[in-house]
C-alpha cells in the first residue's frame, strides 16, 4: 500500500468538500460528541466520513477522533484527526490541517500532516527523514534570543521573557509540523489535553526531523493508540530549550 498516496488522496477530497465552509458558522453546527467528550461539528463529521469511505474497505484498524476505534485485528492501524483545529477553521483563523498516521504492529510507520490553505504536505516514513513538499526538513537550530514557542497550560508560565515570540495557534498537530520545519522551536501542552489523534502523524514527522519529544518530566514520550487518553507533551528542537521549559512548568 502506498500510504502517502492514499493519505494525500483523502486530504484532497476533504479539502474539496469542506473548504467552502471555511470561516462560516454553518460548519460549526454541533451534531454529536466524540468518544473523548468533545463536540463533533458538521465539518468534523463530513471530513471523517470521507476518511472512513476510503479506509473501511481496507479492513485495517482505524482510530479516528470522532468515531473512536474500529478494531479489525489488522497489523496496520490508521490514526486520524480529520480536521485538527476545527475552531480555527470555523472562525476563519488560518491554522488547521489533516493528520494521518499509519502504525504497523503498533509501531510508527508513516505520518502525513496536510495544511489545506497553504497546501503544505509534511510527511515522513520512519527511518527515511521528514519532508515538506518533497524537500527534506530538519528542526531549527536553537538560538535563545530567536526562539519561537507555542504552549497550552492552565498555569501562568514565565516564558514570554525567555523567547522572542510566544504564540498559541490552536491546532496542535499542525504546530508540531511547524517545529519539524523550523517555524517554531517548541510546542507543548501540559493541561494535559492532547490526544493521540492530535499528534500521531506529526509525532512521526517531528521525530524524523530531529525533535525531542517528552512528557512533563522530560522522560521519553509514550502513548497508546486510542482517542480518549489525554497527555502532557513537550516537543522541542533542543535540549537547552527543553530544560528551560521543564524548569518553568
Ligand atoms: C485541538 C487542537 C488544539 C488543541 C486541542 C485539540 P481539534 O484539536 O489541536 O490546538 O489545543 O487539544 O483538541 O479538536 O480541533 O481536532
Ligand atoms: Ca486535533
Ligand atoms: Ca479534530
Amino acid at each position: 500500500m502506498n500510504w502517502d498516496e492514499l493519505g494525500l488522496k483523502i486530504a484532497k477530497e476533504i479539502e474539496k468538500e469542506v473548504m467552502p465552509y471555511f470561516g462560516k458558522k454553518e460548519g460549526a453546527k454541533i451534531i454529536g460528541y466524540s468518544p473523548s467528550g468533545d463536540t463533533t461539528e458538521l465539518i468534523d463529521r463530513m471530513s471523517e466520513d470521507i476518511v472512513l469511505k476510503h479506509l473501511k474497505p481496507l479492513n485495517i484498524n482505524i482510530v479516528s477522533e470522532e468515531i473512536g476505534t474500529i478494531n479489525n485485528n489488522s497489523e496496520w492501524t490508521a490514526i486520524i484527526d480529520p480536521i485538527d483545529g476545527s475552531f480555527n477553521f470555523t472562525t476563519g483563523f488560518p491554522c488547521f490541517g489533516f493528520c494521518f498516521a499509519i502504525f504497523k504492529n503498533n509501531k510508527p510507520y508513516y505520518g502525513l500532516t496536510y495544511e489545506f490553505l497553504t497546501k503544505n504536505i509534511y510527511e515522513a516514513y520512519v527511518g527515511k527523514g521528514a519532508f515538506l513538499n518533497g524537500e527534506k526538513i530538519k528542526v531549527k537550530k536553537y538560538i535563545e534570543k530567536e526562539a519561537v514557542i507555542s504552549y497550552y497550560s492552565n498555569k501562568n508560565l514565565n516564558l514570554i521573557g525567555k523567547v522572542r515570540r510566544a504564540r498559541i495557534m490552536g491546532a496542535f498537530g499542525v504546530e508540531m509540523a511547524y517545529v519539524a520545519k523550523g517555524a517554531l522551536d517548541a510546542v507543548f501542552d501540559i493541561r494535559p489535553y492532547v490526544r493521540t489523534t492530535d499528534f500521531a502523524s506529526s509525532y512521526i514527522i517531528c521525530k524524523e526531523a530531529g525533535a525531542i519529544i517528552t512528557d512533563e518530566k522530560g522522560h521519553e514520550f509514550k502513548f497508546n493508540l486510542n482517542t480518549t487518553d489525554r497527555y502532557n507533551m513537550i516537543v522541542a528542537n533542543d535540549k537547552k530549550l527543553l530544560n528551560i521549559i521543564l524548569e518553568e512548568i
